[in-house]
């Protein structure tokens, strides 16, 4: 099959950090067990968080050191709602609750059919204010892109107008339909895989997030 150029999607961008790849590694190992591969997915999404939220606006308040008052920055927790797409989701969510405690949380709950390979809807449960926030949807696995592109379908539908996508893999098929259904929102993947099998599993991925995360492989 011939190679997916991605270089014209500007809004995709590989988190090339060595502390990254040397924990994706450890999560591609078949060996890892479940403790370890949740630890290491949090752990990947604090750093991936870090990343993607480099250009996050900051206002000033007013501080008052040991030394005098100042003006210093801040992030609003109204500012921002983190999204999980379950069940995978969950286990990046942790992570970035780790570096902003007090961010809100929406779920939205899409399994993908394992004939078709297309995504079904089941839950759905997010703030009201959706429109003024920043929402970071999470999902380790970007594959065909089916989920992640339902998922900014139905929180646009819902109001929200500043989306960004983090996941740990990504496939190059699913960058593609995701940049070319959304060229506008910015899409940080911590690996870029080679390609999906005839199974529209992530080659050589890390076999199923989910499943590993909650202990649930055959
Ligand atoms: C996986 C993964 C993504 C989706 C990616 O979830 O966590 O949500 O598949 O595939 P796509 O890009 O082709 O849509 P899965 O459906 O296995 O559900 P789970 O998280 O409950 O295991």
């Amino acid at each position: 099959m011939a190679k997916i150029d991605l270089s014209k999607y500007k809004n995709f961008h590989v988190l090339n950090h060595p502390l990254i790849q040397h924990k994706i590694t450890l999560l591609r190992d078949k060996n890892t067990n479940t403790s370890d591969f949740r630890r290491i997915v949090k752990e990947i999404a604090q750093l991936e968080g870090y990343e993607a939220l480099r250009d996050l606006k900051t206002t000033n308040i007013k501080v008052s050191t040991p030394v005098e008052d100042t003006q210093a920055p801040i992030i609003s927790k109204n500012d921002l709602c983190f999204v999980p797409i379950l069940r995978a989701g969950l286990g990046m969510v942790d992570g970035m609750l780790d570096l902003l405690p007090g961010t809100k949380v929406g779920h939205i709950g899409l399994y993908r059919d394992e004939q078709t390979h297309k995504p079904h809807f089941y839950y759905y449960k997010a703030p009201k204010d959706l429109p003024k926030r920043k929402i970071l949807i999470v999902d380790p696995m970007l594959a065909t892109g089916g989920s992640a592109i339902d998922a900014v379908k139905l929180l646009r539908e819902k109001g929200a107008k500043n989306i960004s996508l983090i996941c740990i893999i990504a496939a190059p098929e699913g960058v593609k339909a995701f940049c070319e259904a959304y060229p506008e929102i910015d899409l940080f993947a911590g690996a870029l895989d080679r390609c999906l099998n005839s199974h529209a599993f992530i080659c050589p991925g890390l076999g199923d997030a989910g499943d590993r995360i909650f202990g649930t492989v055959e």
